[in-house]
């Protein structure tokens, strides 16, 4: 579904999917030992300033602002902004994060010295707008992640069982978006690392409704049935903890605000 700015925003299912797999991550993993969030803190001035764009359920909003950073949290999706208010919520910082409802690029917001904007890019159409815009709005630094590994890894496997004729959708990360900014002349550090993944799900009972939705396969029982016998095989691995590689993208804005 793409919005006025051109932004592409996800299904509702596939919102609330998202929105259940950030919150996991955000209960369970400390953001505050992840490079992204040490690059942030590394490049803040003097004002303390993020423009978190994408802000989710609050990941990095709510720790940023724990550790006294003034952070204005830009998400379009109202359902998103509901799980963000309970995450301010939960780290008493309500106060002090500025909440704008809209879709990246915005030109009407004050710079701030740092723009994050963690795992959203991918949903833009405008990769290189969408990093321009990053630029114009920040004095100090500009940090991008994007994923080196499909979060759906396990859909490469399963759509060919289901449609073999079909290419299967795929979320761009890496290999995509990083040869288009630097075409760009987008110059930036690129750090790899690792962040240990789920499980999302704990039985295949729990993960059937999400994977035959994503597969298109709700309703044929054969299908069903295959499916569910996939899932609940070990060897299939879903529901096991794995390590998922992530790029962090980070340059010196070249039009500072
Ligand atoms: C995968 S989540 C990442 C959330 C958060 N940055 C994190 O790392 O936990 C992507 C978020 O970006 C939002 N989004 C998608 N397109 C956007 C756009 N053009 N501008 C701002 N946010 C966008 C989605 O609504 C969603 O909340």
């Amino acid at each position: 579904m793409a919005d006025e700015t051109g932004a592409t925003l996800s299904s509702n299912m596939s919102m609330k999917m998202m929105a259940e797999g950030l919150k996991q991550s955000s209960l369970t993993q400390d953001v505050t030992q992840s490079p992204i969030f040490k690059e942030v803190m590394v490049n803040l001035g003097d004002k303390r300033t993020v423009l978190d764009i994408g802000a989710g359920v609050g990941r990095y909003t709510a720790p940023l602002a724990s550790a006294g950073c003034k952070v204005t949290a830009i998400e379009p999706s109202p359902e998103m902004i509901s799980h963000l208010r309970e995450t301010l919520a939960r780290y008493e910082v309500s106060e002090v994060v500025n909440i704008v409802q809209a879709s990246w690029p915005q030109d009407n917001l004050k710079s701030a010295e740092v723009t994050l904007a963690s795992f959203v890019i991918q949903f833009s159409n405008d990769w290189v707008g969408f990093a321009r815009a990053m630029e114009k709005s920040a004095t100090n630094r500009c940090i991008l992640a994007v994923h080196v590994d499909p979060i759906m890894y396990f859909m490469d496997k399963l759509w060919p069982i289901f449609h073999a004729e079909e290419p299967g959708p795929r979320m761009p990360g890496f290999t995509e978006i990083y040869p288009v900014l630097l075409e760009a002349g987008i110059i930036a550090n690129v750090k790899v690392f690792e962040e240990q993944h789920g499980p999302r799900w704990k039985n295949a009972e729990e993960a059937l409704p999400t994977i035959s939705e994503r597969l298109g396969v709700v309703g044929n029982r054969e299908a069903m049935k295959q499916l569910e016998d996939i899932l609940e095989d070990p060897t299939f691995g879903i529901f096991a903890t794995r390590a998922h590689r992530v790029a962090m993208i980070s340059w010196k804005p070249s039009t500072p605000a």
